[in-house]
């Protein structure tokens, strides 16, 4: 397939609502995700709506067979687009995660962002264009504690992808990482968190369409760090600017306040 899209978990959320952006820009998708009923049923809604071809990869890429798999899926596609979307949280201190929940987020979070990217710019290098997006999170700017491998990993694509952009600046290659705060989604559902998904006041809960719009707007503009909304952005300042002791009060008391009000 040429003038592909190719958007990692877009099952629901973000990744849904990226792959609804391109396919109404005129690209052909190739989308990932493990619920298979659902992203059938995703394709086959853009395809009728947008006029374009969608391909699913149904493949877990929290392990090396699952980013082989996707790999051996995509390799005569022309991709002009990556989205490397798919992510997910813990819900345990992380005393508590499981090996095999440590293996995959990490695994997802890092090996396969970079093996993903790495394969599909070796293509766009050949044709000097493409844009490569990694979606990060506002957690990558302030660890916090119930939360640390899932930031600790998103600090990693941050950091990798503001790398990457250095190392194109010769290239007419795009690149841009979005580093949201809360999203409105099936994120923490399925990490079985029990979230009251407020839409008013500090760390409300976005809308994945208004998102993914801030998003490609920076991202006509060249901004290399996308943060949308305001409440992202003041996690930000908080994290970069702040004496490390009172980040990490600050940090603490919201934490401890949180669980009170989630245990009452
Ligand atoms: N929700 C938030 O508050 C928030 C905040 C900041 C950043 N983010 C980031 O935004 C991105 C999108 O999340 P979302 O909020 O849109 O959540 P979502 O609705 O749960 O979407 C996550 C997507 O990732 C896929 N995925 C998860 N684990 C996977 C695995 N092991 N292998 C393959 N695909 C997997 C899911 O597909 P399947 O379940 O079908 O596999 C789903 O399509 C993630 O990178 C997340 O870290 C989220």
């Amino acid at each position: 397939m040429k003038n592909v899209t190719l958007i990692t978990g877009a099952t629901s959320g973000l990744g849904l609502e990226y792959a609804k952006e391109y396919a109404k820009k005129g690209y052909n998708l190739i989308i990932t995700g493990r619920r298979e009923d659902k992203i059938k049923a995703n394709a086959g809604n853009i395809e009728n709506t947008y006029n374009v071809k969608v391909k699913t990869v149904i493949v877990d890429l929290a392990n090396e067979k699952g980013v082989n798999t996707l790999l051996s899926e995509i390799c005569d596609d022309e991709i002009e687009v990556l989205v490397n979307n798919a992510g997910f949280g813990l819900k345990p201190v992380f005393s508590e995660v499981p090996k095999e929940d440590m293996d995959g987020i990490m695994y997802l979070q890092m090996n396969a962002v970079v093996i993903l990217t790495q394969n599909i710019l070796k293509q766009m290098l050949v044709r000097n264009r493409g844009t490569v997006i990694n979606i990060s999170s506002d957690g990558a700017f302030a660890v916090m504690p119930g939360n640390i491998l899932y930031s600790s990993t998103k600090l990693f694509i941050l950091n990798f992808t503001e790398g990457l952009y250095m190392e194109l600046i010769d290239t007419a290659i795009n690149v841009q990482v979005v580093c949201p705060g809360f999203i409105d989604s099936d994120f923490h559902e399925s990490a079985g968190m029990n979230v009251v998904k407020k839409k008013k006041g500090f760390m409300k809960f976005m809308d994945p369409e208004e998102i993914v719009n801030l998003a490609m707007r920076d991202l006509k503009k060249g901004k290399v760090v996308s943060v949308p909304g305001l409440d992202a952005k003041i996690i930000r300042i908080m994290g970069n600017f702040l004496p490390r002791n009172m980040f990490y009060k600050i940090i603490i008391n919201f934490t401890r306040k949180r669980n009170e009000k989630l245990h009452r």
